[in-house]
């Protein structure tokens, strides 16, 4: 028997439902594999066309990474998560606050089925980031929002989330303009914390 037909009989399908009676348009994802965020800009076209034909065919989910919503996750087909990164690409304001307006016109693409606040990544303990002008073409600026051929700085956190509080109360805000499940990802030295 040929290998892909082994690997399909051995993985069943297996699915969990986010959101049930939280979120107005609750998920049922696939709760075996999904893709991790990768930012359109860090990956190129063929990568993110690629990945979200490879997600659509699998049946599970993308997720953008920080650098928004580019056509290309669209036109492969995947079920799109869209992380909220600290610079809020793709869903900020010209001030770099995080806008409404823009957070429903996200939502309004049936593909994305979910939110993530993306508090810190493991690659950047404590750390922001930039992305130097030179990479910032009108393409890239027009999906994350941003000058064209300026710097751009990913701060190194959300500056209106500084406890547990701020940050559920982020999680409802943008569940509640969405109608979308929101989680968040978080890398965690220490979680005594988290009881406070
Ligand atoms: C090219 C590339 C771009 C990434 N971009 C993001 C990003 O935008 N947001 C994020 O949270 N993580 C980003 N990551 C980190 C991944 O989501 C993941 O956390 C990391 O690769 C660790 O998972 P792994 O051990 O399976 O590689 C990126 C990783 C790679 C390789």
């Amino acid at each position: 028997m040929p290998f892909p037909d082994l690997v399909e009989d051995a993985v069943p399908a297996s699915t969990v439902v986010i959101g049930n009676g939280v979120a107005r348009t609750p998920y049922a994802a696939s709760s075996f594999f999904n893709i991790s965020g990768m930012s359109f800009g860090a990956l190129s076209v063929p990568a993110v066309l690629a990945l979200s034909k490879g997600a659509k065919k699998a049946g599970i989910w993308m997720n953008t990474g920080e650098g928004g919503l580019s056509p290309y996750h669209l036109q492969g087909g995947a079920d799109i998560v869209f992380q909220i990164g600290t610079a809020k690409y793709g869903v900020r304001d010209e001030h770099g606050k995080l806008s409404d307006d823009k957070l429903r016109e996200i939502a309004a693409h049936e593909q994305v089925r979910m939110f993530e606040i993306k508090m810190s990544q493991g690659a950047k303990p404590g750390k922001g980031g930039i992305l130097p002008g030179n990479k910032v073409n009108a393409e890239i600026a027009a999906i994350r929002g941003i000058p064209e051929g300026q710097d751009s700085i990913s701060p190194n956190g959300h500056p209106e989330i500084r406890n547990v509080g701020d940050l559920l109360d982020m999680v409802n805000h943008v569940r509640e303009v969405t109608g979308k499940p929101v989680g968040f990802k978080i890398v965690l030295g220490a979680y005594g914390w988290l009881n406070d």
